[in-house]
């Protein structure tokens, strides 16, 4: 019989099976799920056609069209391995977030694609301004991962002499995501509406990064952009298309975007937003003036300086119950763990906290160097530590931000979590942690706030989005004078009540 090999993406894994295998059989094991039974109804064990084919049937492509997905995808459910295949596995996406909520609009015409341009992930959406209903969605990694995963590591490679193929490399997968989001569609592009945090706005306008790299890290050139097809290398027509404006050097569009998918701009209520992606930002405020700082919170939760921290991604404990006896860890994909990732790590805090594992300052009560999650997955007292400084961040950034504000923790009516943990998040492990000293009924969930505000910038005027950068200040939390003596004082626990 022969053979056909099967070649995985971002797992670096190759299996080979016998030709007319139907995926269903063989891609569970690497954490494809298959919600609703391989009925072809959910769309959830959707992959990533890189090379090779499969053919695909009437019922199949329909099904694709009405999940709004290119040709290039193929629900795993409705194919067959016929050839050597290199698939990109759809449970990566865990960390993309392509966001589907309903918002207030005022009805354009024409169609719009608003992209979310992340460090680690792209996102767009072609967007009927109609109707404000998303067509399709095209999702990638972003490329410029060769050069670090983290901001410093991009600016650094920028300094070396690659900052004209870092930025040469974003637009065209930029473009070229654009192109397969227009594929067998006869429509013209009204407006491309881009936003992200400043590096990357610096890295895609071809900008000088070095003000972003050197004392006092203030750039003078973070406003709006705008560019023309030609410019970008873009063969597709479309009369504008602008990267909005950052708000300061560390905060950027993604951040004004979710500011204003939020409202919180112009309600008299006081707000806070905070996103748990990389930087862990946060903005309070109210109409009459909203202010922003960023944290180095993000990489403990997206798994980094955890001794076994990984992405939400498969074989991560994403979440840590208490039982009478012992703990109860839900595994992603539902196979063997391998790590645990920013929403496990903080309720495995939690649950050891109240089973009165840990001390007030995070120590393992009992002198041992780690605890145990599962027979391959331990907590060190390290990694403790380490949740415990991001958490202290957190707290200590929001609480610096009120009292500029002249306000308390009790004055804030509602508070947004946004970014890809944040979606994950057990608000009861959060708050009993006292990361935030907010109760769980203010808490909503926002997902990715940033494509969210980028698909309203594009049925909105310009001006509104300056408009809201001008009412919002950046504050630098490590030269407020008390920020250190708030921060070293919530690097503690409360112990469980007796
Ligand atoms: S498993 Fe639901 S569509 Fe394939």
């Amino acid at each position: 019989m022969q053979e056909v090999r099967i070649r995985l993406k971002p797992l670096d894994k190759q299996i080979s099976v016998t030709r007319g295998t139907p995926l269903i059989d063989v891609l569970h094991e690497f954490g494809v799920e298959f919600p609703c039974g391989g009925k072809g109804i959910c769309g959830k064990c959707k992959v990533k056609l890189l090379q090779g084919d499969i053919r695909i049937n009437p019922a199949h492509k329909k099904k694709l069209e009405e999940l709004g997905l290119s040709d290039k995808w193929r629900l795993a459910c409705m194919s067959v391995a016929e050839s050597d295949l290199d698939l990109e596995v759809g449970q990566y996406e865990a960390m993309i977030q392509a966001d589907d909520s309903p918002f207030a609009f005022e009805p354009g015409s024409g169609f719009g694609i608003a992209v979310d341009l992340g460090t680690t992930t792209l996102i767009a959406q072609l967007v009927d301004l109609k109707t404000a209903r998303v067509l399709a969605v095209e999702t990638a990694l972003n490329p410029q991962r060769r050069w670090g995963s983290d901001l410093i590591s991009r600016i650094e490679s920028a300094l070396n002499g690659n900052g004209p193929e870092l930025t040469l490399m974003i637009r065209r997968e930029i473009g070229r995501m654009l192109q397969d989001l227009m594929t067998g569609k006869e429509i013209e592009i009204e407006r491309i509406a881009l936003v992200g945090n400043t590096v990357m706005h610096h890295l895609f306008a071809g900008l000088d990064l070095r003000p972003l790299a050197f004392y006092p890290f203030e750039s003078n050139d973070i406003g709006i952009k705008h560019f023309t097809p030609a410019e970008l290398g873009w063969s597709l027509a479309c009369k504008s298309i602008c990267f909005y404006p950052s708000i300061g050097s560390f905060v950027g569009s993604d951040i004004l975007a979710g500011i204003y998918a939020t409202g919180m701009w112009k309600r008299s209520e006081y707000t806070v937003l905070v996103d748990l992606g990389t930087n862990g930002e946060i903005v309070a405020g109210n109409r009459n003036k909203l202010l922003c700082a960023s944290t180095a919170a993000g990489p403990a939760f997206e798994g980094a300086k955890i001794s076994m921290g990984m992405l939400a991604t498969t074989g991560a404990i994403s979440s840590v119950k208490a039982e009478k006896e012992g703990i109860e860890c839900r595994v992603i994909g539902h196979v063997a763990a391998t790590g645990i990732c920013g929403s496990g790590l903080m309720d495995a805090v939690a649950v050891f906290l109240d089973k009165g594992l840990l001390g007030t300052f995070g120590e393992i009560l009992s002198g041992d160097a780690s605890l145990t999650l599962t027979e391959t997955v331990k907590l060190t007292a390290g990694d403790i530590q380490e949740f415990l400084l991001a958490k202290a961040a957190i707290n200590a950034g929001i609480s610096i931000l009120l009292r500029k504000l002249g306000i308390g923790w009790k004055d804030i009516s509602r508070v947004y979590i946004a970014g890809a943990f944040g979606n994950y998040i057990n608000l009861e492990s959060m708050t009993r942690l006292s990361m935030m000293s907010f109760p769980v009924e203010r808490f909503r969930k926002l997902g990715n706030s940033a494509l969210i505000g980028a698909k309203m910038f594009l049925f909105t005027e310009e001006g509104t989005a300056e408009s809201i950068r001008s009412r919002t200040s950046h504050v630098n939390l490590e030269s407020e004078s008390d920020f250190q003596d708030i921060f070293i004082e919530r690097i503690t626990l409360d112990p469980p009540s007796s």
